[in-house]
């Protein structure tokens, strides 16, 4: 599992050092991002001499003509955003605030907004900072919010007072990155296949039908399902995505595929989630050699393809099943049909000519519609966050099925 150790700038930077090899000891990998302060208590090259990874301490890279680099910014959102928590540790007046507030002023700021992992920080002040008002009420707010804090301990502070402020001891900081990681694993146990991306479907050697499908929200629910303690298969057509960690990946090309695919991860799985876009088409026959151009017009005979969540579904016993319906118009009338129809459980319906939602997008607005008759329309959210709220509705849908078979 991956962590990012967020440092700011207080004399406990340098414990950090410590937690570095305490957390690769219980064999996390660890990413440091610093903050302009922490550099001014530890340099970079301590960190990376002991994560062995480079670590991240701007937003902008200056490239070597002195200009703002943006691919260094994307590639370094992209890595953290891999992680599985954010732990920030010595965590600042100053950096508290900014969480609290939103602020996103640096890479660790805009970090801490663009992860959708746990965050759990570890307060290391002046006794009067972190007594005072202010950090107290950002402290509330984090909390609130589901941020874990681990509380500074009594004792001598590095100002020459005695009292709250000191970093807390890193066993117990550790522990607590451990208790948050396991406490969201309500999935553990389960066995979670997921289809995503599209499919092709040839024409000839060279030429396919295919569609828009980015394959992003599928990949999203099953590396939600993976930190959730599940393990994965991801059933993937074509895409231009890297494999989310603990994921087990199954490349495929066309429906067949997936179907055969499916039919072979299906009987192992407790819960199956449907979201690729499968071609509802395909050509009759695939032409051995390249069609050739001429002036006439070109019929092509299409042959519907396996519909295969409602094959799955049609022998799913105990398994709970998840259909997606990218709708265009009467979406609430047609996911309750095709929630019935396919025998699913719960189905994610979106209406694809939103604004923000469907294909290649990064968020999506769907609403989740349950057998047992539950309509839940959420706003617009990334699809990390739609994937995890998908994932809360299943495991609701699990435990009261468990209700209903249990003797009275
Ligand atoms: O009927 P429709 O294509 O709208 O159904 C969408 C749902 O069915 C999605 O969950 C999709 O992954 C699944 N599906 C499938 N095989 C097909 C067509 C759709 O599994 N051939």
């Amino acid at each position: 599992m991956r962590i990012t150790l967020g440092v700011t700038g207080g004399v406990a930077a340098y414990k950090a050092a410590e937690l570095v090899r305490l957390l690769q000891q219980d064999a996390f990998i660890v990413q440091v991002v610093m903050t302009r302060g922490a550099r001014e208590f530890i340099t970079p090259l301590t960190f990376a001499a002991l994560s062995g990874q480079k670590v991240i301490t701007d937003l902008f890279e200056k490239s070597s003509s002195g200009e703002a680099n943006l691919e260094s910014a994307i590639e370094h959102i992209a890595v953290a955003q891999r992680t599985d928590l954010l732990l920030v540790a010595p965590a600042t007046a100053d950096i508290l605030a900014k969480f609290a507030r939103g602020v996103a002023d640096d890479f660790l700021t805009t970090l801490y907004l663009a992860t959708t992992a746990p965050v759990v920080v570890a307060p290391a002040m002046n006794v009067n900072m972190w007594n005072h008002a202010a950090t107290q009420e950002n402290i509330q707010v984090l909390r609130a919010r589901g941020v874990k804090i681990v509380n500074p301990d009594e004792g001598y502070l590095a100002c020459g007072m005695t009292g709250a402020g000191r970093l807390a001891g890193q066993q117990e900081i550790v522990a607590a990155v451990r208790e948050t990681l396991y406490a969201q694993k309500d999935l553990c146990g389960q066995t979670v296949l997921v289809t995503a991306g599209p499919t092709c479907e040839d024409l000839d050697p060279v030429r396919y039908l295919t569609n828009r499908s980015s394959g992003k929200m599928g990949y999203a629910v099953a590396e939600a399902a993976a930190r959730r303690g599940a393990r994965v298969f991801l059933i993937s057509g074509p895409v231009s995505l890297e494999t989310p960690a603990g994921v087990e990946r199954i490349n495929i090309r066309t429906a067949e595929e997936m179907q055969r695919a499916v039919a072979q991860k299906f009987p192992g799985s407790s819960i199956a989630i449907f979201a690729a876009a499968v071609a509802d088409y395909r050509p009759t026959e695939m032409q051995p050699e390249k069609l050739k151009r001429n002036k006439e017009p070109l019929t092509i005979r299409l042959e519907p393809t396996p519909d295969i969540l409602a094959e799955a579904a049609r022998t799913k016993g105990d398994r709970l099943i998840v259909g997606f319906a990218a709708e265009t118009q009467n979406v609430a009338e047609n996911a309750r049909k095709k929630l019935a129809s396919k025998n699913a459980d719960l189905l994610v319906a979106n209406d694809v000519t939103a604004e923000g939602a469907g294909f290649d997008h990064d968020t999506n607005i769907v609403t989740l519609f349950s057998r047992d008759g539950r309509d839940l329309a959420l706003p617009k959210l990334s699809k990390s966050e739609v994937a995890q709220r998908i994932l809360d509705e299943v495991v609701r849908l699990r435990a009261l099925r468990n209700v209903q078979h249990s003797p009275v």
